[in-house]
C-alpha cells in the first residue's frame, strides 16, 4: 500500500485540486509546467513503477494555464503485471492529497469509420471488457463504496463545458464509447469487428482501473482518446507501438491546447 502521508509531506505545502494523467506520447503538458516539484514515483513508499517504453515514472506538481496541477507522467497498466487494486491505490492517493477532479488521456484506436487517427475523443462511456476489476481488492475499506454507481462516471457537466471551448477553438472533439482490453497484443480482426457490434467507438489498455476508482473515492473524471490508428483489419498495414507513439503526438498538441484552455476558464 501507498504511504499516503509521506506522499502528502513529499508535496511540500502544495495542494493541486486537478489531477493529469498523461497517457503514451503526451508528456508535453509535463514538459510545460512552470515552478515544477517533480516526485519520482520510487520516492513515495509502496508506489508502483511504469514499465512502458514512452511512459516515465515521475509526477510533476506546478502552474499549467494558470492552475495548479499534478501531472503523472507514467501510468500503470494492467499488463504491466500489476494488480488491477494498485492502480486504485494510486487514485486513493491523490485524493488523499486533495484531488477532486482529474484529467485522463490515452492513446487508443479507432473502431468508427468517421473518427481518425490524430483526432481526438472524448470518452462518455466505457466498456469494462480487461475481465479485471480496480475495486476488488481495497473495497472492504470503509471510507470506500463497493456498488459505485456509474451513470455520470464521466462527468457530464464537464463534457459539455469541453464541447464548448472546443468548438470556440475550432478543434475537432469526437465523444464515444471506450472499450479496454486487458492487453498487451493489440487487438484481433475479429475482436475489432465484435467491438464495434458491442457498441464501441474506440478500444484501448488503460484508463477504466483508475476511472472505476476515481469514480468510487468521488472525484470528477474528464478523459480522452488521442487516437493512433484504425482497429486491426480496419487498416491495411499492421500496428506497431512505434506507430502509436508518433501519430498521438499530433493529436496530442490539440490535446494539449484543449486542457489548457480549459483549465485557463473560471
Ligand atoms: N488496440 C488496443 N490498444 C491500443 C490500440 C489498439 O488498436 N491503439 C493504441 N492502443
Amino acid at each position: 500500500m501507498i504511504n499516503k502521508k509521506q506522499f502528502k509531506n513529499l508535496l511540500s505545502g502544495r495542494s493541486p485540486k486537478i489531477a493529469i494523467i498523461l497517457g503514451s506520447g503526451l508528456s508535453e503538458i509535463a514538459n510545460a509546467i512552470e515552478n515544477p516539484l517533480i516526485i519520482d514515483y520510487h520516492h513515495i513508499e509502496g508506489f508502483p513503477k511504469s514499465t512502458v517504453k514512452g511512459h516515465k515514472s515521475r509526477m510533476v506538481i506546478g502552474n499549467f494555464s494558470n492552475k495548479e496541477v499534478l501531472c503523472m507522467q507514467g501510468r500503470f497498466h494492467l499488463y504491466e503485471g500489476h494488480h488491477p487494486g494498485v492502480i486504485a491505490d494510486v487514485i486513493r492517493s491523490l485524493r488523499y492529497v486533495g484531488i477532486e477532479e482529474l484529467i485522463i488521456t490515452n492513446a487508443a484506436g479507432s473502431l468508427n469509420p468517421d473518427i481518425h487517427p490524430g483526432e481526438i475523443m472524448m470518452i462518455k462511456d466505457h466498456i469494462n471488457f480487461s475481465g479485471q476489476n480496480s475495486l476488488i481488492a481495497f473495497s472492504d475499506q470503509e471510507e470506500f463504496q463497493r456498488f459505485v454507481d456509474m451513470s455520470n462516471a464521466y462527468d457530464k457537466d464537464l463534457r459539455a463545458e469541453l464541447r464548448d471551448i472546443a468548438s470556440e477553438m475550432g478543434v475537432l472533439l469526437h465523444e464515444g464509447v471506450y472499450l479496454m482490453v486487458l492487453g498487451p497484443n493489440f487487438d484481433t480482426a475479429a475482436e475489432v469487428k465484435a467491438f464495434r457490434i458491442m457498441g464501441a467507438d474506440a478500444v484501448g489498455m488503460s484508463t477504466v482501473p483508475e476511472v472505476l476508482a476515481a469514480v468510487d473515492c468521488g472525484i470528477k473524471v474528464l478523459a480522452f482518446s488521442s487516437i493512433t490508428n484504425f482497429g486491426t483489419g480496419m487498416q491495411e498495414h499492421p500496428l506497431t507501438h512505434d506507430e502509436t507513439l508518433s501519430v498521438s503526438s499530433q493529436a496530442s498538441k490539440n490535446l494539449t491546447r484543449l486542457i489548457q484552455a480549459y483549465l485557463a476558464k473560471d
